[in-house]
């Protein structure tokens, strides 16, 4: 059973939806690879994840939607959707180095932008949709050495495209295009001096899926989400996903493959990638049947080896189900939060056992349960979840939790 394009546009139109099926809300878990780097601030994680430091912080307007990204030791939390339902073009940003909060701005409100970073220095906002729906190319650039905002433009325009952080190359990777009735193909990548380079998905459909990259090793996967099965016609049939393209850098140097399909397609999982293992955990897929489509949240989480390329016959299971989890790397771990209103305890999964950690009693939860939210982490083992809607998805928040598993 398809969903069809009518469906989408009369959520869109009706309001804003915090599960709007062509905008998944959670950007930030799709797109940021956490951030590590070489000089002494930049430590490994601790190993007891019993142990993480918990504080709490605010940021400087309540917001959801909002677009995540770290570079160096600083973590950006840009724009997103206020409480009386306009964008907003403030960038909240933290260092760790300082343990201070700044405020700055995107060089234009809107939503649904795509967040990553570029060769370890610049803090990339790109794309996103302006308040007709209508794609953007405009893509602001933060650079961490002169502390400078620039604006550039993407070849293809599109709303939430995936941002993967490959290490000398970031690829920017598909998103909304056209008036949303179509998902793009294109790909650019970027390189230090921000120039950039066109191709595109190999994938027979376009798809709009999940992206998890390892800078380490120059490893991207792009999997999951969904795909549209009759792209040109008229009407279009958004299936859920199994197409998985696999970004391989080396040197500046960047390529794409098909790779095995994901073993269990579905809509609003969420992934991270941590010692070469990359995991995909939750979503939730529709019911067949010929009333209307219902969906049913999935704790499923799907392994895939970077070393072998292929996906573990053994998938794991989340401690509930979660959709559009926030999925982040922290050290070792990856960590599961939110995309549920049944429990706030963060799911941690220990990449050098394979396994999630157990100890239900003593694991970092989230004080605050919220949907749209963002996560991100700061020199892999601070983790910052901010934002979001409290209430039922009634209110935003601007309450920022920060999970502290930096070895001092
Ligand atoms: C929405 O809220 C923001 C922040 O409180 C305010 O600056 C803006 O003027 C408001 N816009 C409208 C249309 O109410
Ligand atoms: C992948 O999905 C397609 C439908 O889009 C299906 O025909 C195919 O059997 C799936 N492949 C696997 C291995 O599940
Ligand atoms: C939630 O938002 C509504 C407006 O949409 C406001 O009237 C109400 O006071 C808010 N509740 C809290 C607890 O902030």
């Amino acid at each position: 059973m398809g969903i069809y394009l009518f469906f989408i546009c009369s959520i869109i139109a009706s309001s804003f939806c915090s599960v709007c099926l062509a905008v998944p809300a959670s950007l930030a878990s799709a797109t940021d690879s956490p951030s590590s780097s070489a000089d002494s601030l930049a430590l490994n994680a601790i190993d007891n994840a019993h142990s993480w430091e918990f504080s709490g912080a605010m940021l400087s307007l309540p917001r959801s939607s909002i677009a995540t990204a770290s570079v160096g030791h600083m973590a950006f939390f840009a724009g997103g959707r206020l409480q009386n339902d306009t964008y907003t073009d403030v960038v909240d940003v933290f260092d760790r180095r300082t343990g201070k909060w700044s405020v700055s701005h995107l060089s234009m409100a809107r939503s649904e932008i795509g967040a990553g970073s570029v060769s370890g220095r610049y803090a990339i906002f790109a794309g996103g949709l302006d308040s007709t729906f209508k794609p953007l190319s405009l893509v602001d650039v933060y650079d961490t050495k002169t502390n400078k905002w620039t604006t550039i433009h993407l070849d293809t325009p599109r709303g939430s495209p995936r941002i993967m952080d490959l290490g000398s190359v970031t690829a920017i990777v598909g998103g909304l295009s056209g008036d949303l009735q179509y998902l793009s193909k294109a790909v650019e990548y970027m390189g230090t001096s921000l120039d950039s380079a066109a191709s595109s998905l190999q994938t027979e459909y376009p798809q709009f899926g999940v992206a998890v990259a390892d800078k380490t090793s120059g490893v991207g996967i792009y999997t999951s989400g969904y795909q549209n099965d009759r792209p040109g016609d008229r009407f279009n049939d958004f299936e859920q996903s199994n197409q998985t393209s696999i970004f391989t850098v080396s040197g500046s140097s960047a390529s794409i493959k098909v790779g095995l399909p994901f073993p269990s397609p579905r809509w609003g999982a969420g992934g991270a990638t941590a010692n070469g293992l990359f995991a995909f955990g939750g979503g939730h897929v529709f019911s067949s049947g010929d009333s209307e489509p219902s969906t049913t949240v999935v704790d499923r989480v799907d392994l895939y080896d970077a070393k072998t390329g292929q996906w573990s016959s053994n998938p794991l299971s989340l401690s509930v189900p979660r959709d559009y989890p926030l999925v982040q790397a922290v050290g070792d771990y990856i960590v599961f939060a939110g995309g549920t209103d049944e429990s706030k305890d963060l799911d941690i999964l220990d990449t050098r056992t394979g396994s999630f950690v157990e100890d239900l009693q003593h694991r970092p939860a989230l004080h605050t349960l919220r949907t749209n939210a963002a996560a991100v982490t700061i020199d892999n083992c601070l983790l910052i979840i901010a934002g979001g809607l409290v209430y039922q998805g009634a209110n935003a928040t601007a309450s920022v939790e920060m999970f502290n598993a930096c070895r001092s």
